[in-house]
Parts: C-alpha cells; structure tokens; sequence
C-alpha cells in the first residue's frame, strides 16, 4: 500500500516533499499563504518581502521534481505577488494562462485611495506541449434561451453549441460566506466550483493532485468528487482535523457547492489523534490518525466512485455575509 497517496501530512511541506516520489504527480494545485499578514496559526504569511518570494522559489524548485512531464502546476497569488512569481516560474515552466478569479465581492464602501481589489490571480502552467487538458470536461452548458437564439440552420448539430463553451480567463465565483453549504472554519477557504475545474481539465480521471498548502483541504475533496488521488500537506493541526472530518463526511455524504444547504457536521471535532480510536469510524475504515511522534499523516482511504448526491439539511444559522476588505482572498 501506497504510504503517500490519498493522504495529507500535517507537516510543513517542504519538509515533507520527500515523501512523495519524483515524476508520480499529474498536476500541482497549490494556494500558497499570499503574504498578506493572514493569521493561519503561523507566520507564514506575514514574511518579509524578499524572505517570501525566497520561500516560493524554494517550494517551487523542491515540487517540480514531483511533478510528470505533461504535468500542470496552478497556483493562486495576489496582484501584489503575481509579477515577481510568475516571472520565477517562467524561468522553469511555460505559462499557459493568468486565471483571474473575481470573487463576486459586493460594493460596500471600503478604499477611497484605490480600486477596490477583487480578485485572485491564478498561474497556469505546463512543462511542455503535449500536457494534459480536458476541455470537454469543464464546458459550461449554454441556457435553453442562447440555444434558441442559435437555432437558424447553420448552428444545427454545432458541436460547440451542444457541447457547451470555453469558461474562459475569468472565473466568477462567489467566494464562500457562512450560509454556503461547503464553508468551514478556514480563513481563506475555496470554492470547490473553482478547484474542481481545475482538476477536471488538467488532471486524468484516476490521476493524483498534489496540493502542498491544503488548509481545510478542499484540493482533497475536489479531487475525491472527481475521481482523482490527492496528496499534500498543511502545516496548522486545527485545519488538519477540520480537512479529516471533510473528507470523513465525504465518505458518506458527498460535498457540492449548494448555497441553499449546509452538510451534517459532528457536534464538536475530535481532538488530534482521537479519530483512530473512534470505534465507528474504525469500523468504516475512514479515518485513520497515525502516531503522531512518527507519521503526522492523516491516512484516508483510496477515492469512493465520484458521487454528486446533495445534503438535505437546511441551515441553521442567520446569513450573515462575511465583512468585505481591501486585499483579502478567499
Ligand atoms: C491560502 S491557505 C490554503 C487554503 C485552501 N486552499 C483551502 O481551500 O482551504 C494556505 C495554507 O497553507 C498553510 N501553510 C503555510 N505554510 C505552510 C507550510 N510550510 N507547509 C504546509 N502548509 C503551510 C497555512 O496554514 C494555510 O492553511
């Protein structure tokens, strides 16, 4: 059995890359602390300039190895680091596209000095030509009204118009607020809509994604929904438990982004190292906690067949829209 795969090492991750064998990984998808003085429970993010960009170079160069020849790497940035980033990975890969996310931020106010920022900027890049990518995969469905208006003979039987288009460079999501369905208890959580794309286009079904940030681990969810193996690290033991018992609930009730419903949540998680003596999560083979003076991993077990069922249960809480600033991805 695999001691890497379908796992995530609460470890930082550059101490941990060697786990991972050179040339195993189909595609790197990675949201890196953007250095924007975020608290995850470490310093990570609020590094001195240049010790920062140092850091990316240094995680970058101990990935790549990781990493097949057709591989693809995405990686999320902010305007402010974008320039410097994507110039350094232009040294080693090709750049594909500049992915902007707008993160669907309402108009309240804020900055007078600026434009109001509102989104994360998101490199796509490749190793060589032939790469994988599916595009047929993440279409997006024309409506039955553009259809219609497409209906004069010459668009009959248009593959593209059946198929459904392009998403195009610029992706607009909501970010997630604390009615949606997929939110937990992460500063800078992502919508599942968006990674899930990514794995989808740029990863084979039954390939691996290897997210070497995984915060509330939603690389690891999106690739559990698709068919796809994950493997990656988070450095902070609270978000390690809170991605466990995702991938946990996922074993039973699968996530999709649904505003509308929120998923059954334990009343209160379980603390480190407790999961692997829950007699009923034994008995399912779900979650297993290692010993944590040897093997910080949390083992989970190999992908269940991608599954879109939704949760039932409504919210419980108020909406409550998560207060807006200048800067501060999600
Ligand atoms: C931007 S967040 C990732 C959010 C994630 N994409 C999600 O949807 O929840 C970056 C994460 O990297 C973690 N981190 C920072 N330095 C790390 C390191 N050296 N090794 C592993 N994880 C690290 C932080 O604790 C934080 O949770």
């Amino acid at each position: 059995m695999s001691t890497w795969l379908d796992q995530v090492f609460c470890e930082d991750a550059l101490a941990g890359l060697h786990r991972i064998p050179d040339g195993s990984i189909d595609l790197i998808l990675t949201d890196p602390p953007y250095n924007l003085g975020k608290d995850y429970g470490n310093a990570s993010d609020q590094q001195p300039v240049d010790d920062f960009l140092a850091w990316t170079e240094q995680w970058v160069d101990a990935a790549l190895p990781k990493l097949k020849e057709n591989g693809s790497l995405y990686v999320f940035t902010t305007w402010r680091s974008a320039p410097e980033i994507f110039v350094m990975l232009k040294r080693r890969m090709t750049m594909i596209n500049e992915i902007i996310w707008d993160r669907r931020v309402p108009s309240m106010g804020g900055t007078v000095r600026s434009f109001t920022s509102v989104h994360d900027t998101i490199g796509f890049f490749v190793r060589r030509k032939d790469y994988y990518f599916n595009l047929d995969a993440v279409r997006i469905p024309y409506d039955a009204e553009t259809k219609k208006a497409r209906s004069r003979s010459i668009f009959v039987g248009a593959k593209w118009l059946e198929q459904g288009y392009n998403p195009k460079d610029l992706w607009s999501v909501s970010r997630l607020h604390r009615q949606h369905a997929e939110r937990v208890d992460h500063p800078t959580q992502k919508p599942l809509e968006i990674i899930e794309r990514m794995v989808k286009a740029s990863c084979p079904p039954g390939g691996v994604v290897l997210d070497l940030f995984m915060g509330s681990g939603t690389t690891a969810v999106a690739a559990r929904n698709t068919g796809r193996h994950f493997t990656g690290f988070e450095l902070n033991p609270d978000y390690c438990r809170i991605l466990a018992e995702r991938l946990d609930q996922l074993a039973v009730e699968p996530q999709e982004p649904d505003p509308k419903v929120r998923p059954k949540r334990p009343a209160s998680p379980p603390a480190a190292g407790q999961q692997g003596s829950d007699p009923k999560a034994r008995a399912k083979g779900r979650v297993r906690a290692a010993d944590p003076g040897s093997d910080p991993g949390f083992l989970v077990t190999p992908p269940a067949a991608p599954a879109r069922k939704r949760a039932t249960r409504k919210p419980k809480s108020k909406v409550v829209a998560a207060p807006t600033s200048v800067d501060s991805p999600e």
